[in-house]
């Protein structure tokens, strides 16, 4: 399970970097995998209002956004936004990437697609103010509360410190180990121990992905979901993102990996194959079940629409099946 972290100030080693390494460390304690962007070394343009995405669903322009933060957010799902706050509300770089991500509310209000990891996504945000007035945090807290809709991630709360002004002031917070912990705890222990399923096949580019969006979709909060293929293929099959949108689930955003990547950091209990059984790795005293699916790709659409509805109902039976 990735938690991903914005980390928003341009003041490296400020009070901002320190509370979401704090934070991310709390995470990685309790076992789950974190990823920080430093937002202000990352290139990053602010949104131009091209609108191709309210209409097409995609963002033209090329940056990091494109390439590695917007996958990165789908396949957190945790996602945490961490500012200090510039006039009332984050900074320019934090916020440049919540507006990019217009994209998400495009895909989600306009194409009315569902990301499949939407029962378990989660959003927090971490912030750090100088002054101590009463309505330091609200203008952060409705941008994110509605960044957080736009990516399909349930706003979970916050952790806020107002008198944090010199760049080592939050280090000297008496409470934050304290705050942080407990935080974590509550954000991140619904989501340990779900049982692993890695769904297999060879590319990793079909039905695996399929599979796995559709496991997710209906049982993420009892499954954690991983697949991967035995030789990935550059990108994801066209025609089943197509069928898959037709049913209201987005695939953008995903890439094939290997097995091999998608076990490194977890042992499945169970794996699933889409009938390259052989190929699979072995991990010792994982469940194998193979499904032993025709493969879709290159067929004409209405073969990838059957097999998508087989994977959906073997998905529904799986889930009756596992305890
Ligand atoms: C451009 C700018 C605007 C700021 N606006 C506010 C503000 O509106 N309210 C406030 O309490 N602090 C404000 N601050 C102070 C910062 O929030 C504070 O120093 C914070 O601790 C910086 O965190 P960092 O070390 O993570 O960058 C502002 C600072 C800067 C540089």
């Amino acid at each position: 399970m990735l938690v991903l972290g914005f980390q928003g100030s341009p003041r490296k080693k400020g009070n901002t970097s320190f509370l979401l390494s704090t934070f991310m460390q709390a995470v990685e304690k309790l076992g789950a995998q974190t990823r920080i962007i430093e937002v202000a070394q990352k290139n990053i343009i602010p949104c131009k209002e091209y609108v191709v995405c309210e209409k097409k669903g995609y963002c033209p322009i090329d940056d990091d956004i494109k390439v590695e933060i917007y996958p990165l957010i789908r396949q957190a799902e945790v996602v945490v936004l961490a500012s200090p706050i510039f006039f009332y509300n984050m900074t320019a770089q934090l916020k440049a990437v919540v507006d990019r991500c217009q994209t998400f509310w495009a895909r989600k209000y306009k194409l009315k697609l569902t990301d499949p990891a939407k029962k378990t996504k989660c959003g927090f945000f971490l912030s750090v103010g100088a002054t101590k007035g009463k309505n330091l945090f609200e203008g952060l807290q409705l941008t994110a509360q509605y960044f957080f809709d736009a990516i399909d991630a349930r706003f979970e709360g916050s952790l806020t410190y107002r008198g944090i002004e010199g760049p080592k002031d939050m280090a000297k917070h008496p409470n934050v180990l304290e705050d942080v912990e407990k935080a974590v705890a509550e954000l991140i222990k619904p989501l340990l121990g779900r049982k692993k399923i890695l769904f297999a096949c060879r590319e990793n580019a079909c039905r695996s992905q399929m599979a796995s969006a559709f496991a997710q979709y209906l049982a993420g909060e009892k499954f954690e979901v991983l697949n991967g293929g035995s030789e990935p293929a550059d990108k994801i099959n066209p025609d089943m993102i197509k069928v898959m949108h037709e049913k209201g689930i987005d695939m953008a955003f995903r890439s094939p990996q290997s097995i091999e990547a998608a076990i490194s950091n977890n042992s499945p209990e169970v794996i699933v194959t889409m009938g390259c059984g052989k190929e699979c790795p072995f991990v010792p005293g994982a469940q194998m079940l193979d499904w032993d699916l025709p493969d879709p790709a290159g067929k004409p659409l209405d073969f990838m629409r059957q097999v998508r509805d087989e994977i959906e109902n073997r998905v529904k039976n799986l889930i009756k099946q596992l305890p």
